[in-house]
């Protein structure tokens, strides 16, 4: 019994060791090569993308779907012009179509930027498909035209074209008094119409506007954008995708509830575990949420919460509302004089 286990034991972390088969340079270019798409990964190190990566080769069979290690064939990505890792691209028409992917390192986002490109630059729409069509990706925009307004149909072929990477467009004819273009939030559930209410003029701010996510994750990069508004912050510390993952499912109802005084955000503690400590928590810790208010500089960690679910920090949040929670006191000691449970 115990051999076999040792054996088993044995034979799992030999597995483990070679797993991750990547292509040849051949295999490669013969991919590369075919009337069929190929989506290559280029990838150093990048053990996190493995298991996501085997997902999309089980699943998506009507191309190819390849890996290629750089460190090994660095020829090959100097070739393809690849400088941060993991890359993953979608090339077409035998490699002369390329387009880049620049989202999360997740199976299911990678297989919608993969539908998303094979589906035509704008789709047309009829009455008949387009409840369909509005479902068919998280963010989906539709221009409803009239015959003879080319230039409208113009800008919304450009932009379909700059982001459709990341969203898809659809275009259908109307027989209304004026052209419209609408956008579907199927995350958020909500729907927008550009220069309805929206007090935007441009496009490209409507589309930003519309495909904001309700709860994004905190970054050096987006920290502005988000900063310079009036609302009250709820951040909650990760340390993994698969924690945000649960943690958005669980909170996307509350968050929208909300959505008018408060910023729901994730903060990643393995890539700015210093953020812990600017929001009263203790160092090295995740899965715990913090409740900040611009206005008067005010931070209401709470740090033992076993479960995040909507109802405990919903109580939390209705607590501090209370004046039931105290503010943190601005420097990190022992447990006992933090957070909710003292109280
Ligand atoms: C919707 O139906 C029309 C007419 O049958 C078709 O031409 C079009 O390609 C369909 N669009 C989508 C997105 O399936």
């Amino acid at each position: 019994m115990e051999l076999l286990a040792l054996l088993l034991l044995h034979l799992c972390c030999i597995g483990q060791a070679l797993a991750w088969k990547h292509a040849t340079e051949a295999a490669l270019n013969e991919a590369l090569s075919s009337q069929k798409y190929a989506l290559v990964a280029c990838t150093r190190a990048s053990e996190a993308l493995e298991p996501e990566w085997t997902t999309i080769e089980k699943e998506e069979t009507d191309g190819h779907v390849v890996s290629v290690d750089c460190a090994a064939e660095s020829k090959v990505c100097e070739k393809h012009e690849i400088s941060s890792f993991p890359a993953i691209r979608l090339y077409q028409d035998q490699g002369a179509v390329t387009d880049r992917y620049r989202g999360p390192r997740r199976a299911a986002s990678i297989q919608s930027f993969l539908r998303r490109i094979l589906r035509p630059v704008l789709s047309t729409v009829t009455d008949k498909n387009l409840t369909a069509f509005r479902g068919v990706d998280d963010v989906v925009f539709v221009a409803y035209l009239r015959p003879q307004d080319k230039v409208l149909r113009d800008r919304f072929s450009t932009l379909a074209k700059r982001y459709r990477d990341r969203f898809s467009f659809g275009v259908t004819v109307t027989t209304q008094a004026t052209s419209a273009v609408y956008c579907y939030n199927n995350i958020r559930g909500a729907e927008m119409a550009w220069g309805d209410s929206t007090a935007v003029d441009s496009l490209q701010d409507f589309v930003r506007l519309c495909s904001s996510p309700l709860i994004p994750e905190l970054t050096r990069r987006n920290e502005v954008e988000y900063s310079s508004k009036d609302k009250s912050f709820v951040h909650y510390f990760v340390s993994s995708a698969d924690e945000r993952d649960e943690y958005m499912k669980e909170m996307l109802p509350l968050a929208k509830k909300y959505e008018e005084y408060l910023q729901f955000t994730t903060i990643d503690v393995t890539e700015y575990p210093e953020m812990l400590l600017v929001y009263g928590q203790q160092p090295g810790s995740s899965k715990v949420l913090s409740v900040y208010h611009p206005s008067n500089g005010q931070i209401f960690p709470h740090n033992r919460m076993r479960q995040a679910s909507a109802a405990v920090v919903e109580q939390f949040l209705l607590d501090i509302i209370d004046g039931k929670v105290r503010p943190w006191s601005g420097h990190v000691s022992s447990e006992t004089d933090i957070g909710h449970e003292e109280l």
